[in-house]
């Protein structure tokens, strides 16, 4: 597949997923933009280092973003470990707000991808109070208003991934037949983040669940489906989720039936 005379806005791009998915659509022929709160020197593209958590961050990430680019790749983000009030603002409103911004710079027939997680497949069941504070315009309001509710700041980063599925839908429905807006929802993957996970979802959940697989994923598998969901050959597909688990999920959810059978 080739991409040339096209350019991605990365972010998260100083690490893991996102440079890995950089330096992927780099060797594929595109021009990358990487964004990322970190340092990145030896970023294979132009680089902007930026901090996604406030308002202003964003608006000022979104300044450095030339007109005609082909797509937004929203993939950094932050674990369940760090205050449940930054999770929320970089998952959910850095991502809102960026391509809020950046999408009347993307060009006719472009794309945006965002990253959630498989630990948020069961969002619908949540869908009314996550499309609530998802569209909230005073994120200060927002968070203040959630602040209360344990089963949101105990779950910060799943709440925030279920948000994420809930603004890839409201985006891919405003943008229909100009911009794609797709989710990707990870198993655990090797990449500095996991660490957090297993403080924040326990080891053993964790490390269980990469023997069960054989492996964790590689930054790589998430970064070819990336690219692949750029690509032509992803043309029709819009405004849904492709969950890259390994078969978690389907070990998951076959557990839960058979088990609610016994
Ligand atoms: P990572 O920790 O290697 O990379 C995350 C990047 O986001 C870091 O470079 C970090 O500096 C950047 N970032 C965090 N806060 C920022 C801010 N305020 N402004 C700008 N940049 C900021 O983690 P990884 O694994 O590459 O994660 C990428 C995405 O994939 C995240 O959204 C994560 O939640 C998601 N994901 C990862 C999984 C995993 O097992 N690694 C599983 C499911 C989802």
């Amino acid at each position: 597949m080739t991409l040339h005379d096209q350019t991605f806005v990365v972010t998260g791009a100083a690490s893991g997923i996102g440079a890995a998915t950089a330096a992927l659509l780099r060797a594929s022929g595109a021009e990358v933009i990487g964004v990322d709160r970190n340092p990145a020197p030896e970023f294979p593209g132009t680089f902007v280092q930026g901090d996604l958590s406030t308002a202003e961050g964003v608006a000022a990430v979104a300044d450095r973003v030339p007109h005609g680019i082909t797509g937004l790749l929203n993939i950094a983000g932050v674990p369940g470990t760090a205050p449940w009030r930054l999770v929320l603002s970089v998952n959910v409103f850095g991502l809102r707000d960026l391509t809020r911004a950046l999408l009347p710079k993307i060009a006719d027939g472009g794309v945006v991808v965002n990253l959630a997680s498989s630990v948020a497949n069961g969002w619908a069941a949540r869908s009314a109070e996550v499309a609530r504070f998802a569209g909230a315009e005073d994120r200060a309001a927002a968070l203040d208003a959630v602040a209360a509710d344990p089963e949101v700041t105990g779950n910060s980063y799943r709440f925030s991934k279920e948000c994420v599925r809930w603004l890839t839908l409201s985006a891919a429905a405003e943008n229909l037949g100009r911009v794609r807006v797709v989710s990707v929802s990870p198993g655990p993957v090797q990449t500095p983040i996991l660490e957090d996970f297993k403080k924040d979802h326990g080891r053993d959940k964790v490390e269980g669940a990469v023997a069960l697989l054989g492996r964790a994923g590689e930054p790589g598998d998430i970064a070819r489906t990336i690219a692949f969901l750029v690509g032509p050959g992803a043309a029709w597909i819009n405004g849904t989720d492709i969950c890259v688990d390994g078969g978690l999920g389907a070990h998951r959810a076959t557990t839960a039936a058979l088990a609610a059978n016994a």
